[in-house]
């Protein structure tokens, strides 16, 4: 693969930024950012709005299996088709957030996207973000970051990111509910959130979105 079409892996636990800082360097390397969560997510709320029951696999596999989710960038915003509709507003629900980590531990839902997202990096030009990207999609992935931040730095930057979309959240039942997705993200037996042996750990506590970017940049750069 030439050096200009590299894989970066960019994984870590809710709130953490990871979501920013890939959208940034990918743009500073020219390459496609992928929000492996979005797929997640859009898939949870297909199955919420169809009202299945989320213990029934073969329902839940058929559903998504009807489903297609494209993820395109238009006007450098990246956004997410479900089914041909434009969710990319409405993926980041209190339902939503409820209800995933039940989808994304179901290992068929898991193997289906490992497909879609490996397809989407097969020519490299990538950053790919998610929970298992380092170590389940891209484990030969030419860098690898894990992006971590402390709880109450990651609950303070939700909560502003909630805030400003002018939506209202108790501070503490939002840190519970990161604390819960962590502790499932964590202890899912299908490629949970762990840390790849070859990531570069970066603690972002204290850092700005800049000052991450730039890191990242300076060692995909070596
Ligand atoms: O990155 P995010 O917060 O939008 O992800 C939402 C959920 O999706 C996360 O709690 C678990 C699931 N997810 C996953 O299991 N694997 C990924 N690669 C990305 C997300």
């Amino acid at each position: 693969m030439s050096k200009e079409k590299l894989i970066i892996a960019i994984d870590g636990p809710a709130g953490s930024g990871k979501t920013t800082i890939a959208k940034k360097v990918a743009k500073a390397l020219g390459y496609l950012h992928i929000d492996s969560g979005s797929m997640y997510r859009a898939l949870t709320r297909k199955v919420i709005k169809e009202k299945i029951d989320l213990d029934n696999k073969a329902e839940l596999l058929k559903v998504v299996k009807a489903t297609r989710i494209d993820l395109k960038q238009v006007d450098g915003k990246f956004i997410v088709l479900l089914d041909g509709e434009n969710v990319s507003d409405k993926l980041r629900t209190p339902e939503i957030n409820k209800n995933i980590n039940t989808i994304a531990a179901v290992p068929e839902i898991r193997r289906y996207l490992l497909e879609i997202q490996r397809k989407l990096g097969k020519d490299g030009g990538i950053v790919m973000e998610g929970r298992d990207i380092g170590t389940a999609i891209f484990p030969h992935a030419d860098s690898k970051f894990y992006i971590d931040a402390s709880i109450e730095e990651r609950t303070r930057r939700r909560f502003k990111e909630l805030s400003d979309s002018g939506k209202k959240v108790d501070l503490s039942k939002l840190e519970k509910s990161i604390r819960i997705r962590d502790e499932k993200d964590k202890t899912r037996d299908t490629n949970p959130l762990r840390i790849a042996e070859d990531a570069i750990v970066i603690d972002t506590t204290g850092l700005s979105i800049n000052e991450v970017t730039q890191k990242i940049l300076k060692e995909i750069e070596k």
